[in-house]
């Protein structure tokens, strides 16, 4: 299959594009460098051996789409091009809806135009808010979002079900992501988040490498077993592969709309994943605990049966490969 991949230089987009070639897939990436670098591109070639097609441009632009789509006999789509960071978007939502919905409308119009009606899209664990229960089945509640990034994936997934409605020879699967950490294991490809990062598995890799002083713990109150956060935390590697099983899905049922939770099913705390690290890597991580963070939730992880039912998927890489790869990646990329 030729598969054109969005955003495709960015952390899950270039871990999906190694496996889509391992796969013998052919891959042709749109990326505009907001968030990543170009160099990832040598990368992916120094670990799969294959080249992929590199279009620089944004998605908005609907001339560029136009030309990638004549130029290129596409068959699918997986789209991963948006921007990611929850507290930013409170601060910029007119960017956040341009650059995660708009883009996406250009997108499945340019899709639709050119008959390339095969699309996997990257939504994620947010569009079901505060979960009433866990674990978070894929028909439980939506909604309730407490960002404009979350509201923002809500939003697409609302477009493609109405996408679907008004013509069911569409084949489109919607893949809620919980919390993807880990790096490849070569160490050449990672998350590389610019400035402090947002998120705890990059923040505890670079206090443990000396960047960053101090981990600060976002509460120890929460009704979890320790007190702090729980979240499901998947590799990166694994999360990939769930992209090349729902592609499978598609192309063998032709049409359909599917949602799927990709996460492990296993819900760890934010302590659980520092004596974790400590113990993998052999290094301190030194920590604090501070107030809660505000709109974070106590607990979420998945419950992953139905992309074990019907993708024939489920994750196998442990919190302990999650923990060493992340690690690696970061040692092996200090400047
Ligand atoms: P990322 O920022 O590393 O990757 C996104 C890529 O898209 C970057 O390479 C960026 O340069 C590119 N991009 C952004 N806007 C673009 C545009 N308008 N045109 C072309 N390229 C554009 O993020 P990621 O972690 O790899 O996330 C990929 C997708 O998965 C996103 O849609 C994100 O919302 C979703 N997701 C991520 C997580 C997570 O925790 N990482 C969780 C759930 C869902
Ligand atoms: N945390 C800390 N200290 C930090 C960073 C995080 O204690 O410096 C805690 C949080 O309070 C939370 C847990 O670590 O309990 C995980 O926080 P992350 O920021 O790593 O991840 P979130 O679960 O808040 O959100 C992530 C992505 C979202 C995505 C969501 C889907 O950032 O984009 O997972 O599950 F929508």
């Amino acid at each position: 299959m030729k598969v054109l991949v969005t955003g495709g230089l960015g952390y899950i987009g270039s871990h999906t594009c190694v496996e889509l070639l391992q796969e013998n897939n052919e891959v042709v990436v749109l990326d505009n460098l907001s968030n990543a670098k170009v160099e990832v591109k040598d990368k992916i070639k120094q670990i799969t051996n294959k080249d992929i097609k590199f279009y620089l441009g944004d998605m908005i632009d609907e001339e560029l789409l136009d030309k990638i789509f004549t130029e290129e006999k596409i068959d699918a789509v997986i789209d991963f091009a948006a921007y990611k960071a929850v507290g930013e978007s409170v601060q910029k939502p007119i960017e956040y809806y341009t650059n995660n919905v708009s883009t996406v409308l250009v997108l499945l119009k340019q899709m639709k135009k050119h008959n390339v009606k095969r699309i996997v899209f990257s939504s994620s664990a947010t569009v079901y808010g505060d979960p009433e229960h866990v674990p978070i089945k894929e028909t439980d509640k939506t909604g309730n979002t407490t960002n404009p990034y979350g509201t923002s994936k809500l939003f697409v997934e609302q477009i493609l079900k109405d996408l679907y409605k008004s013509d069911n020879t569409w084949d489109i699967a919607i893949l809620r992501y919980f919390n993807p950490i880990g790096a490849h294991p070569s160490g050449l490809i990672g998350e590389a988040p610019n400035g402090i990062p947002a998120n705890l598995m990059p923040y505890i890799a670079k206090v443990a490498s000396g960047e960053l002083e101090c981990l600060s713990v976002f509460g120890n109150d929460y009704p979890t077993k320790d007190g702090t956060g729980v979240r499901d935390y998947i590799h990166v590697v694994d999360l990939a592969k769930g992209h090349i099983k729902a592609l499978d899905k598609l192309q063998k049922e032709k049409s359909g709309l599917y949602i799927y939770n990709l996460g492990t099913g296993t819900g760890y705390s934010v302590l659980d994943l520092v004596t974790t690290f400590e113990k993998v890597n052999n290094v301190k991580v030194n920590y604090k605990i501070v107030e809660r963070r505000p709109g974070d939730i106590a607990e979420c992880f998945a419950d992953p049966t139905k992309a074990k039912e019907e993708l024939n998927w489920q994750a196998t890489l442990s919190i302990e490969d999650m923990c060493r790869d992340a690690y690696h990646f970061i040692i092996k990329n200090k400047k």
